[in-house]
């Protein structure tokens, strides 16, 4: 089995993916800025990657293209496994409203937390991209009950027991002003990005007390293992690779 990197440009995305099936390809993992195109080029698209709007993995099988996306998956296993910290009841507080909340929202409200505030800088995002997955997917009314839509300012002034940045602040060393309240004496605080030492919105969440800080780098593991599980029905462990990406960040 290989597994490389591809840039599709300059051919269309489209293009690259086609080119890639004829010569044998079995599947392929999507990243960014491809979600979405993956996501629309597939025959058959699973729940939680119509729930996203974006697949970051697919497979050629039976003549089609499947879509799926285990970002979320990824995340919540990272959560739930590698960490220790379980969702049921709990008050989680996700800001940002692109992609990559998008993504993660249904895994999130499957886990049954007590509430799901969503929170952007642009409230009518957040707003809008609860609205979608209220009329998209399968989620229970009574657990969609539990997530909520605000901008930052109207976040509720009260400690979360997780806050997860899925904004893309970091990519910039800026970070969301969020109330200094969301966190608490127990809450965990976890940047969906990752990288050498601790994110500028971890380092924010620090200085407000948050004493769990988590970065992206298990959810990216698990996100490629769940990726690995589909195509091949093996599920890789991941603890010695969490290790060695963790060592070679430094
Ligand atoms: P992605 O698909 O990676 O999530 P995106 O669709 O560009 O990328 O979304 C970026 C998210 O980060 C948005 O929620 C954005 O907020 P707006 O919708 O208000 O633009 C958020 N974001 C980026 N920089 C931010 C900052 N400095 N403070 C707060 N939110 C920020």
């Amino acid at each position: 089995m290989t597994y490389e990197r591809i840039d599709p440009e300059p051919d269309p995305f489209e293009v690259a993916v086609a080119r890639f099936r004829n010569e044998g390809g079995k599947g392929l993992n999507i990243t960014l800025p491809f979600k979405e195109r993956a996501f629309a080029l597939a025959d058959c698209q699973t729940a939680r990657a119509r729930a996203a709007g974006a697949a970051n993995t697919l497979e050629f099988r039976d003549g089609q293209v499947f879509a799926d996306n285990t970002d979320g998956v990824g995340l919540v296993r990272d959560l739930v496994q590698n960490q220790r910290f379980m969702l049921q009841q709990k008050n989680i507080l996700l800001l940002g409203a692109g992609g990559a909340a998008r993504g993660v929202m249904l895994p999130l409200l499957a886990e049954q937390p007590a509430r799901l505030v969503v929170a952007n800088r642009t409230a009518a995002r957040a707003i809008a991209i609860l609205a979608d997955l209220k009329a998209s997917c399968t989620v229970a009314g009574d657990l969609m009950r539990r997530a909520e839509a605000c901008g930052l300012e109207a976040i509720p002034a009260v400690p979360f027991d997780v806050v997860l940045n899925a904004t893309s602040s970091s990519l910039t060393g800026a970070v969301p002003e969020v109330p200094q309240g969301v966190f608490g004496p127990r809450s965990l605080a976890y940047d969906m990005m990752y990288g050498q030492g601790l994110t500028p919105f971890l380092r924010l969440a620090q200085a407000h007390g948050a004493p769990y800080l988590a970065d992206g780098l298990g959810m990216l593991v698990e996100q490629a293992a769940e990726s690995f599980y589909l195509w091949r029905h093996v599920r890789p462990m991941t603890a010695a690779v969490l290790q060695q990406l963790r060592a070679e960040l430094g």
